[in-house]
Formats: C-alpha cells, structure tokens, sequence
C-alpha cells in the first residue's frame, strides 16, 4: 500500500514513497527525434538506476513514465501531444504515476505544457538529466512539480556510462550542442551552445564497449565537425579512436558541410575500420536559398568535399537532408536540388517539407511557399532519389562485399541484417552466421534501400 497517503486538497498529493522496493522502482521510457535523443535516453537510465529505478516495457506497471522528445518539426511537436492525451488517462487511473516530459519540447514549451498540460509533473530539459531522480523525489515530498530547463556551457555527461540495449551497435556522444545558427532549425535553442568531451574519456568508452562486445560505434554531436578538446579537433579524434580500437567499426553523425575538413576525409581514408560513409546534410541545391538558411558554405565548396571524398574512398557511401519549400524558394531553385541529387549520386536522403519555427530568423520570413508547392517538390525530390539509389544498389549486384552482421532480419528469423563498410543494408541467409561476424558475401539482388546476398 501507499505510505503516509495524504491528500490534502485535489491537486497537491503527498506521500513517502512509490508501492515499491526502494531499490526496484520502475521507469517506462519513449524516446522520439534523433540519435542524440536515443543516446540521452541511456543517459537518463543511468543516472535513475543510481537511484533505484529500473527500466520497464510494460506502462500499466511502471510508477515513472518518461518520453524524452523532439521540436524539429510541427509535426514532431503534435505527435507529443497527441501522446499526452492518451498518457492522461494512465494519470486519471493511478493518480501517483509520475508523467515527465523530456528534451527539446521541454526546453522550447516549457511554458505551454506547464500551463495546457496539467497532469504533466516533471519538465527537463537535456542538459538537466541529473536532477530527475531528486526532483521526483521533491514531487513525492511536496506535491510540487518538477521543472529544470537551465541550458549548460558545459555539461557533457562525460563521467555517465549510458545503459545501452543488447546488440552490437552503440552510440558515444562526442559534443552537445549548436552553434550554426540556420535559419530554420530549432536545435541551437533546444540543446544550447557546442562543448566537447575529452578525447581520452571517449577512446576508454570505446575500449570498454569494445570488452562487452561492440563492434560498431557511432560518434554522435549535432555538428561533430566543431569538435574540439583542447586543440584536438575530430578529425584528430576519430583518427585516434580508430587507432586504439582496431576491432571496432566506427561511423559519425552529424557533419555540418562548413566544418567538414579535408584533414577529416583523409582520416577516414587512412583508417581502415572507419566506416567509409558520409552523411553531409545539403538542405537545397541553390545557393541562394542556402544564403537565407545561413548554412555558410557555396556549392562549389560542399561539391569540392564530395568530390574529394569519391577521390579518396572510391564506392563511399553518401547521404544528405533537404528540406522544401524554404521560404523563398522558387521553381529553379528546386529544380537545381534534384540537378545536385543527380551529380552526386547519394545512396539516400532524408527529405521534409519546411515547417516554421517559433523564434527561429526563418519564422519572421514570409513563408510563401503553399503547402501543397512544398509537398509536390517533396514527392519530386523523393521520387528522383529513388531512382539515383536503385541505380546504386543495382550496381553493387554481382560484386563481394564484406558484411557486419548487426541482427536477424526484421521479416523472417531464417535471415540476418548486416552493413558494407559503405553503410548498405544487407539481407543474407543465416546459414552459420551470427551477430557480430564479419563476413565475405556476394550480392545477388537490389533495391532502392537494400541489398541481398547469397
Ligand atoms: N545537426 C544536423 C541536423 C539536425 S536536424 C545537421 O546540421 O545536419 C535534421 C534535419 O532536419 C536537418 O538537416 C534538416 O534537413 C531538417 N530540419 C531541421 N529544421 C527543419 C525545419 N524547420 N523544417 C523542416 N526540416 C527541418
Ligand atoms: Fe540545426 Fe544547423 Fe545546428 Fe544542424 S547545424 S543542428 S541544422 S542549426
Ligand atoms: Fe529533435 Fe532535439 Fe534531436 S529537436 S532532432 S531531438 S536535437
């Protein structure tokens, strides 16, 4: 039974503790956006499992529910509060479940969830992940709810270690943080300035991921190209990575273009367990849109680092995000994006429609592109690169490739999931293979996202 259950008006509930052991207290955590967030995650189990908590599939039997969120998009923001909606009801049942709402939309809504949001008790923005144990505890206390959304200069998070589901893939977050400043982009407000963790501290990660079985890392920032501990930039930093764990497959996301140095493509180049694939957001084709969404760098520039890259990895793997329907763009401006999906030749891109953000210098542009202009471009952008990856994929048919084998195939357990050094998906009978290995497979079968093997 509750403890010490005092209800002394209809909004302020006190009591000692959850129903539970001190040391068994379960938490249920939903995670949206991007891979910082999923990493941030792990951080916020870390940190709650210090203080009793353990993680929980099951929402009816858990006292703590947690969705850790994203503003990038409207649309990301409305799935939320659609969620919140249906996370009512579990309040209305068991009035001591505690509701937290985590990252960006806690940082940017603060106010709004506070004040439309009533049955939420905890907001916590992403550089305040350690208070949340003690703040549940003040709810439990006081009745009062839980609100920290100071941005930190330096918080990194660097002496948690994440607690991280089973498999062989992991993330290390290098940095925190944005200081580019586009036009349309949310982040430098949500998660604050750039500041990096320290090169060693992140190598003893890997070497200790690597022990417990990891044989793929991804490098993980909002902009890991602004990497920089104490003179040591990421190219220095992934060299040195690379170097200490030779058995370890290392990636990195995400690269801002204006940052991506010559010195960091020859790294990867030299290093043969770094994983020949980059992902260099473009956003549009036109170089004027590229000046309204102040992404600094010319197309002669972001070409010149694509270039440089095939030079020196023939076959790389490559990716960007566009976004349509920019304010102010025109026709020939789309049509120079899908002319630049066509030069380069990306194996995939990450697509959206423009959506205006509060308090972002893009949000005081007019926002004359209609909706229906922004999706058509969209759905032309989506359909060109369609075509330039199943070109690609098709290419790599008959060829040898060797595959890390990260899990069994989604469709069928006769099947395993592996990546090319090149980022491709692979698709091959289990045979004798398991997760982990790596393995010499022919491919015999393509399409636009996926290769099959024998
Ligand atoms: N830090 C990463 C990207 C973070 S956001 C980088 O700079 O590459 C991921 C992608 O979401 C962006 O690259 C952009 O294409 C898209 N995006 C960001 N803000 C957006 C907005 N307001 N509307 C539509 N797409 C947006
Ligand atoms: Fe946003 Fe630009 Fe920073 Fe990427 S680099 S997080 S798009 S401000
Ligand atoms: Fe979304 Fe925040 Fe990541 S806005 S994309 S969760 S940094």
């Amino acid at each position: 039974m509750f403890e010490d259950l005092i209800l002394s008006n209809k909004t302020i509930k006190k009591r000692k503790s959850f129903n539970r052991k001190d040391n068994d207290k379960k938490v249920y955590i939903e995670t949206y956006g991007c891979a910082m967030n999923f990493s941030d995650t792990e951080i916020v189990l870390s940190v709650l499992s210090d203080f009793g908590y353990n993680e929980t599939d099951d929402i009816n039997n858990s006292d703590v529910i947690l969705l850790n969120t994203c503003s990038i998009r409207e649309n990301a923001e409305t799935r939320i509060y659609n969620r919140l909606k249906h996370l009512s009801a579990h309040k209305k049942k068991n009035p001591y479940k505690v509701i937290g709402i985590l990252g960006c939309m806690a940082e940017r809504l603060r106010k709004d969830l506070m004040e439309k949001e009533k049955f939420v008790d905890l907001i916590v923005g992403p550089d305040e992940y350690r208070k949340i144990p003690h703040l549940i505890d003040s709810l439990i206390e006081t009745g009062e709810k839980g609100v920290a959304v100071q941005l930190s200069k330096v918080e990194t998070y660097d002496d948690i270690i994440p607690i991280r589901k089973e498999g062989i893939n992991s993330w290390i977050s290098v940095m925190r943080g944005c200081d580019k400043f586009c036009t349309f982009c949310v982040v430098p407000f949500t998660r604050g300035r750039e500041r990096s963790r320290k090169v060693d501290s992140i190598i003893k990660e890997a070497k200790m991921l690597f022990d417990e079985g990891i044989k793929d890392v991804t490098l993980l920032g909002q902009n890991v190209n602004s990497f920089n501990d104490d003179g040591n930039d990421f190219a220095d930093l992934l060299g040195k990575a690379a170097k200490a764990v030779l058995g370890m497959r290392f990636r990195y996301s995400t690269s801002h273009p204006y940052d991506c140095s010559k010195k960091l493509i020859e790294t990867m180049a030299e290093h043969d367990n770094v994983c020949n694939y980059l992902h260099l957001p473009v956003q549009s084709g036109s170089e004027r849109v590229l000046k309204l969404m102040n992404r600094l760098y010319t197309m002669e520039q972001y070409m010149g680092i694509m270039n440089y890259a095939k030079k020196l990895m023939p076959g790389i793997g490559l990716s960007t995000d566009i976004i349509t329907g920019f304010p102010a763009e025109r026709e020939e401006d789309h049509k120079m994006t899908i002319d630049l999906l066509e030069e380069v030749e990306y194996d995939g891109a990450y697509t959206f429609a423009y959506s205006p953000r509060e308090n972002t210098k893009s949000y005081r542009m007019t926002d004359d592109v209609p909706m229906e202009v922004k999706v058509r471009r969209l759905d032309e952008i989506i359909h060109v690169q369609r075509k330039v990856s199943a070109r690609i994929y098709k290419n790599m048919v008959g060829r040898t490739e060797e595959v890390l084998i990260e899990s069994n195939s989604k469709k069928s357990d006769d099947y395993l999931m592996g990546r090319t050094d090149c980022n491709k998906s692979v698709i091959l009978p289990k045979g004798n293979n398991k997760t982990g290995d790596l393995v010499n497979v022919k491919i015999v079968k393509s399409n636009s996202a996926t290769l099959f093997a024998e």
